[in-house]
């Protein structure tokens, strides 16, 4: 089991689903976990259910799409050594029901603001602590819409999720010599998805199913972990072998 005890790990979009998974996977290696979420409730609940486990956690709700918003919420609660920043809509909120072309640009705002600019934000307020401190794990939870494109309407989302893992080179490159690594970790079809598609998603997916939580979760513990400091610049595909790389 990796180690993260006194280790501070502020993860996004904690409040349900690949986020609350992440969160209670790293509070079970001993890290305090900053829950955050849009959403106050959904990250209350998953602060109670992490301590009920016995580990340590805080909700931090606020917006990661407000700068202003993130930044005092790191100068609150920091400093943090951890950055997961999965803070988004899962996907199909952000699919349009039109191709590119047929969109306008009011269309592109939420896609690229929550995928974008929030992992953006969140960088840019963790990293002078973490650079102060010699050390730091900012991992994005991007998915196959950013690295390969998944299909019509997804085309904004993309460029989010393609632009914040190229953002995460790009700090990697930057920090490697101040202990900081940065990766993503790409997702493919998760068992999120509407009933009534499971089955055929199994049939194409190689392993024969659809990624969990957990599976999210396992890597981010790797990556946030002292073994994997000579992990970096990556972007990693969890995704049941569908996307080949
Ligand atoms: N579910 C999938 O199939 C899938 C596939 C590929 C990538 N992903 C990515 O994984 C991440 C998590 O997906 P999920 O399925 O758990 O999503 P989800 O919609 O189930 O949960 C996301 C959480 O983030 C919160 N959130 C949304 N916008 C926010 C904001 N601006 N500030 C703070 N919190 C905010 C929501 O309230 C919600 O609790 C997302 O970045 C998503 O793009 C998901």
């Amino acid at each position: 089991m990796f180690d993260l005890t006194s280790r501070t790990a502020l993860v996004t979009g904690g409040g349900q689903n690949i986020g609350a998974g992440i969160a209670q996977m790293l509070a079970t290696a001993g890290a305090r976990v900053l829950v955050n979420d849009l959403r106050a409730e959904r990250a209350e609940n998953i602060v109670a259910d992490i301590v009920e486990n016995g580990g340590q956690a805080t909700a931090v709700p606020f917006d990661v799409t407000d700068r202003d918003a993130v930044l005092a919420a790191v100068a609150d609660f920091g400093p943090v050594d951890v950055l997961v920043a999965n803070a988004g809509n899962g996907g199909a909120e952000d699919m349009l029901p039109k191709r590119f072309a047929e969109t306008v640009p009011e269309d592109w705002q939420g896609p690229m603001e929550v995928n974008l600019l929030g992992v953006l934000y969140c960088c840019h307020a963790v990293l002078p602590g973490m650079v102060e401190r010699g050390h730091g794990r900012i991992i994005a939870i991007s998915s196959a819409a950013g690295t390969h494109g998944v299909g019509i309407g997804f085309a904004p989302y993309s460029v989010g999720k393609g632009g914040a893992l190229s953002l995460l080179r790009s700090l990697a490159l930057e920090h490697g010599r101040d202990g900081i690594t940065a990766n993503s970790v790409a997702l493919g079809v998760m068992d999120s998805v509407r009933e009534e598609t499971v089955a055929a998603f199994r049939k194409v997916i190689p392993v024969g199913r659809l990624g969990t939580p957990d599976d999210v979760a396992a890597a981010c513990l790797w990556l946030a972990s002292d073994e994997a400091s000579w992990v970096t610049g990556q972007t990693i595909g969890l995704n049941g072998g569908a996307f080949t790389s």
